[in-house]
């Protein structure tokens, strides 16, 4: 097949060659992009005269008819179809003859691809904005249900302090509210628009590129033609900030695996989020809380493999950045479906109150308000720490916890120690206490969900 570019080579190109060089079955996706970028270069040409307007409404009908058979899955791509937007170029100019020839004037498919890249990165991030405004939802449903739903928190996985399972969801509700304004900011970096830049040079037409940036929905122009079509960095800011949802979703997974164990048991998944085993007739296994967990690496792999990709390129444009969208896209497909995945089955899961109580019923979680009650008393906190730190020792010498000793032992360790110690060691009254701003106690974790649900009132997706 000779090539829309054959004249300054005859020779056809090689089997192999066109191998490594066609990306159209990774570009497809942006055919949508690619004529709606193609309809307003086109008015633009017209509008500046390089176009007659009978001229341009042909290419708009003509691109319109195409967009279709893509959208109905009708379409026959041209043979040898390099690219997407050699694909729509040809079938165009197949369709509507001269017109079509005359569309890429004052445009090169250097800020074609950089144009339709950020257009399609525009919508997807809002595609990933709804998502987790889903799952901020869904924890805040949620965390309002167990405002009273006492648990321990955990350092080096070891029982630690008292909190709710509100309180610890709310936790990642401001990791996923931190990736949404996240995503915006990547949003405000990327809506510039590069088409006009040409090759790499700009063009000598006289183009409007206000207008084509407007129509297209951008805020402005980019400012330099050779950094519109060199540099992908508004890819790898996405990919960065994926890469961190990817991580908030692959540990709030983690912990949904280990909790749903038998040795935890805090948490029952539903049916619909688990898969059996081929062997064991027992088992009931969380694949999709692994499988987002296992997904991160692509995610990663992603990030990494852009960077590396720019990171030795000279300007301008070189065809090592055809690589950049495999890898942003697998990740974005990823991020959808585990955000989307993940939503559900926290929806769907059950909450075993009793066990979660009764793990914090153990394993002196209360041993810091216990020196807190001395504390208050007037005791310096070291000395306080002290003596709890005997008292814990006794615990574990008689089997015993804290709230069961009698009040004797507490007072051979203080004579500040009182009755009411007792009342200040229930979890309960724990928690309650602990109403610092952001602490756990129902109080302050409602005020936490009540400034999520303003946040989620006042995004606009
Ligand atoms: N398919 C190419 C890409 O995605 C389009 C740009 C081609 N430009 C070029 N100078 N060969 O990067």
């Amino acid at each position: 097949m000779p090539k829309i570019w054959s004249g300054r080579t005859d020779a056809e190109t090689a089997e192999l060659t066109d191998k490594l060089n066609y990306s159209i079955d990774i570009d497809r996706r942006l055919f949508r992009e690619d004529i709606t970028g193609s309809i307003v270069h086109a008015k633009m040409l017209a509008k500046q005269g390089f176009l007659t307007p009978h001229e341009f409404s042909s290419i708009e009908t003509g691109l319109e008819a195409i967009r279709e058979k893509f959208e109905n899955g009708t379409i026959a791509l041209p043979q040898n179809s390099e690219d997407i937007h050699m694909a729509i170029e040809t079938l165009l100019t197949d369709k509507i003859g001269d017109p079509g020839k005359r569309l890429h004037t004052a445009r090169s498919r250097n800020d074609q691809v950089a144009t339709d890249f950020r257009l399609y990165l525009k919508s997807a991030c809002n595609a990933i904005q709804k998502n987790l405004i889903e799952l901020l939802s869904a924890i805040s449903i949620k965390a309002n249900l167990h405002l009273e739903t006492v648990m321990p928190a955990y350092t080096h996985m070891q029982r630690a302090q008292p909190s709710t399972y509100a309180h610890y969801l709310m936790a990642y509700a401001q990791m996923f509210r931190r990736d949404f304004t996240r995503i915006a900011d990547c949003v405000k970096r990327m809506d510039e628009c590069p088409l006009g830049a040409g090759a790499l040079c700009g063009t000598s037409y006289d183009i409007d590129r206000d207008f084509t940036a407007q129509e297209l929905g951008f805020r402005e122009p980019t400012q330099n033609s050779i950094d519109s079509v060199s540099d992908r960095d508004f890819a790898v800011e996405l990919l960065a900030a994926l890469s961190l949802i990817q991580t908030h979703l692959s540990r709030f997974s983690e912990e949904i695996v280990l909790w749903c164990s038998s040795e935890f048991r805090f948490i029952e998944l539903d049916d619909a989020y688990t898969t059996g085993s081929s062997m064991m007739p027992q088992k009931k296994n969380p694949d999709v809380a692994e499988l987002i967990r296992g997904k991160t690496g692509r995610v990663y792999g992603g990030l990494f493999n852009i960077l590396t990709v720019l990171k030795g390129l000279p300007l301008a444009y070189n065809k090592d950045m055809q690589e950049d969208k495999e890898a942003v896209f697998d990740a974005l497909d990823t991020i959808l479906l585990s955000l989307e995945a993940f939503t559900e089955m926290l929806k769907s899961l059950k909450v075993n109150e009793d066990n979660m109580r009764n793990a914090a019923a153990s394993g002196f979680i209360n041993a810091t308000d216990c020196a807190d009650y001395l504390v208050a008393r007037g005791l310096p906190f070291r000395d306080a720490y002290a003596i709890v730190g005997h008292l814990v020792s006794v615990c574990v010498e008689n089997v015993a916890t804290l709230e069961n000793l009698p009040l004797e032992v507490f007072r051979n360790f203080s004579e500040l120690f009182d009755k009411d110690v007792y009342e200040t060691l229930t979890i309960d009254s724990c928690v309650r206490r602990r109403n610092s701003a952001g602490g756990p106690s129902p109080e302050s974790v409602a005020k936490q969900i009540a400034v999520l649900d303003d946040f989620i009132g006042s995004t606009d997706v």
